[in-house]
C-alpha cells in the first residue's frame, strides 16, 4: 500500500484556517489530521466541536480525528456529527477499550487506538483484530513541533509481527516529529499513515512539502 499523508491542522494558522484547509484540499495529502486535546489527558487544549465542524465544512478529504481526551465515550457521537471519518482514542484513556471501539464502529467511523511512547504495543494483543487503525505516538502527545523518539521503529516492527496473519490491512499511523529526514525509514519499518504538522506548515511552501513527502519512494532509496 502506498503510504498516506495526514497533515496536522494543529500546526495551521488558525486565523487563516480556510486558506490552510484549501491548501490541503489542493495538495496530494490524503487525510486531515485533527488533534483534539482536553487539558486533562494532555497538558494542552486545542479546539472543540465548532472549530472541527468548520474544518469539515471546507475539507474535501476525510477527517482523521485523534482524541487526546479522557472519557472519549461521552463525545463519540458529537465527533461523528462534526465530520469525523476516523476516530482514534488513546489506550491510556479507555477503561473499556473494546466497548469504545465497538461504539465508534457502530457510528460508521473507522476505529483507531493510539498508544503513548511509554506504552508497549503488546497491550494491543487482544484488540488487534477489532481496530481499523493503530496510532503510535512518536512524541509525547500535547504539542506540535517536538523531536521524534527513535524507539518508535522498534514498536512498528513489533506491531508488524503482531498483526501478521491477523489484521494485515490495519493502518499503522505514526504521529509526531515526522518529516523528510525520517519518513523513508518509517515507511520501510511498516508505517503506512504519516502525520506531519510542523514539517509541513513551518516549511516555505507547505503544498510542495506535502508533494515531496508523498513522492518519496522507499523501494528505490533503500536499494
Ligand atoms: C501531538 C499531536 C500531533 C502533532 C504532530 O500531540 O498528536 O498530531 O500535531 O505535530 P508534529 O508533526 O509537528 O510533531
Ligand atoms: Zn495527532
Amino acid at each position: 500500500m502506498k503510504h498516506l499523508l495526514a497533515p496536522s491542522v494543529l500546526s495551521a494558522d488558525f486565523a487563516n484556517l480556510q486558506r490552510d484547509i484549501e491548501m490541503i484540499n489542493n495538495s496530494e495529502a490524503d487525510w486531515f489530521h485533527v488533534d483534539v486535546m482536553d487539558g486533562v489527558f494532555v497538558p494542552n487544549i486545542s479546539f472543540g466541536f465548532p472549530v472541527m465542524a468548520a474544518i469539515a465544512r471546507h475539507a474535501t478529504k476525510p477527517l482523521d480525528v485523534h482524541l487526546m481526551i479522557v472519557d472519549p465515550d461521552r463525545y463519540l457521537k458529537q465527533f461523528k456529527d462534526a465530520g469525523a471519518a476516523n476516530i482514534t482514542v488513546h489506550y491510556e484513556a479507555c477503561t473499556h477499550l473494546h466497548r469504545t471501539i465497538s461504539a465508534i464502529k457502530e457510528l460508521g467511523c473507522r476505529a483507531g487506538v493510539a498508544i503513548n511512547p511509554h506504552t508497549p504495543v503488546s497491550v494491543l494483543e487482544d484488540i488487534i483484530e477489532d481496530v481499523d487503525l493503530i496510532l503510535i505516538m512518536s512524541v509525547n502527545p500535547g504539542f506540535g513541533g517536538q523531536k521524534f523518539i527513535g524507539q518508535t521503529y522498534q514498536k512498528i516492527k513489533k506491531l508488524k509481527a503482531m498483526i501478521a496473519g491477523r489484521n494485515e490491512n490495519v493502518f499503522i499511523e505514526i504521529d509526531g516529529g515526522v518529516g523528510s529526514d525520517n519518513i523513508i525509514p518509517l515507511i520501510n519499518a511498516g508505517a503506512n499513515v504519516l502525520v506531519a504538522g510542523n514539517s509541513v506548515f513551518a516549511s516555505e511552501n507547505p503544498q510542495q512539502t506535502i508533494k515531496e513527502l508523498k513522492r518519496v519512494s522507499p523501494e528505490i532509496l533503500q536499494a
